[in-house]
């Protein structure tokens, strides 16, 4: 029996729908294995600049620091578009990450056997779908600097830098990782071009020295694009850089079926961060027909990974598979087929734990 301290930032579009649903089964959980969830909820977002000016405020980074875990949503809002960078709603998450320092963002990809048909790749190649994108998420080129947009003079600049401790940190995070799975690290760069997939490189070359149980092979970003639709089963571990891992974790939700089922973990600091790598679907916010199993799975990621309750965490996993395996589905996956709501969906997760 334990008390679990959950802040919580529901944020934009589907984020308070998924989140609610997340929350429902995560309280049935802990009621069953008797754990006291305190949940408290936030701001974030668009929904945070409305009510404070900003998409994050010091109070609630705050409160997440202190907090057991922090659950979120997503962000997003189509009329943030004519906001200032710093005021956007992806720049509150951007800063909460930071401030976290949960610099290892998990993200795995596995396609569950009930829903191999309704993959964008034939389902005998999705079915082998089952890899961990573990990507860096607190460098590269989202955070560079000097970065910045003169409209007058026609110009605009990021700036893409890693240093080799930054690297190294997570590459250890790849491969602890691997040992407790195939034995396998991909990691992704794009060192013909770049200085920085170089440094990256030879870094988890080095890395990959003190762990000779497991094998490396590097990669470079569009053959991994190209890889994971027509071989997903050739990966275990994939290692890549902050925008690559962006980029590749959508193209693996699709090969599981929708983007609506991937959940992802982000760890390295004090507190972990959870939150369905899907955004706030402002096409779809407010109608009920979000998928949720993304977000439910983070939540599970949650018991394990910040209370290591593990049996909680595989008790929840085993309740969507079974409501999967039953036919339930929500509209992104039901093929045009008969499909229920968020809601409806969460209470048979919630049902089928007992
Ligand atoms: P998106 O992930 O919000 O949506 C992409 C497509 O997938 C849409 O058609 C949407 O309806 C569908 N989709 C997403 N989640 C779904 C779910 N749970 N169930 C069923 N269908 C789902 O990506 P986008 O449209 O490119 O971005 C919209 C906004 O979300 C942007 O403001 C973006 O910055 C933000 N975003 C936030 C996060 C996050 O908070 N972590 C992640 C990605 C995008
Ligand atoms: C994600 C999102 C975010 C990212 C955005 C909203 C900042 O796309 O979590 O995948 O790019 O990391
Ligand atoms: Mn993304």
């Amino acid at each position: 029996m334990a008390d679990l301290h959950v802040v919580a930032l529901p944020g934009d579009g589907v984020g308070p729908e998924v989140t609610a649903a997340a929350r429902m089964t995560l309280e049935a959980v802990a009621r069953l294995r008797r754990h006291r969830i305190e949940w408290h909820e936030r701001d974030i977002g668009y929904a945070a600049w409305r009510r404070s000016g900003a998409a994050v405020t010091e109070e609630t980074l705050e409160a997440c620091a202190r907090g057991g875990a922090v659950f979120l949503g997503a962000v997003g809002d189509p009329r943030a578009e004519p906001l200032p960078p710093a005021q956007r709603p992806e720049a509150g998450l951007l800063m909460l990450r930071s401030e976290l320092s949960c610099f290892a963002n998990l993200r795995p990809a596995k396609v569950d056997p009930t829903l191999a048909h309704t993959s964008a790749l034939r389902p005998e190649i999705a079915a082998a779908c089952d890899f961990v994108i573990v990507r860096e998420l607190t460098g590269g080129i989202y955070y560079g600097t000097p970065r910045g947009h003169d409209a007058e003079a026609g110009r605009a600049v990021n700036t893409l830098t890693y240093t080799d401790a930054e690297v190294e940190r997570i590459a250890r995070v790849a491969f602890d990782l691997a040992r407790r799975r195939r034995r396998h690290v991909t990691s992704v760069d794009k060192a013909n071009v770049l200085e920085v997939s170089r440094l990256w490189r030879s870094v988890v070359t080095r890395v990959a020295a003190s762990y000779p149980d497991v094998t490396l092979e590097h990669m470079l970003v569009d053959r991994a694009a190209m890889e994971i639709v027509t071989a997903p089963g050739h990966f275990d571990v994939l290692l890549t850089e902050n925008m690559f891992g962006d980029i590749l974790s959508d193209e693996a939700a699709a090969v599981c079926g929708s983007l609506g089922l991937l959940p992802s973990a982000s760890v390295g600091g004090a507190v972990g961060l959870y939150e369905p790598v899907h955004g706030s679907a402002p096409d779809i916010a407010g109608q009920d027909v979000a998928n949720p199993v993304g977000a439910i799975r983070s939540a599970a990621m949650m018991l394990e990974h910040s209370w290591g309750l593990a049996d909680e965490a595989a008790a929840l996993e085993t309740a969507v598979s079974r409501v999967l395996a039953g036919g339930l589905r929500t509209k992104d996956i039901a093929g045009g087929g008969a499909h229920v709501g968020t809601v409806a969906f969460a209470a048979a997760v919630t049902e089928a734990l007992r």
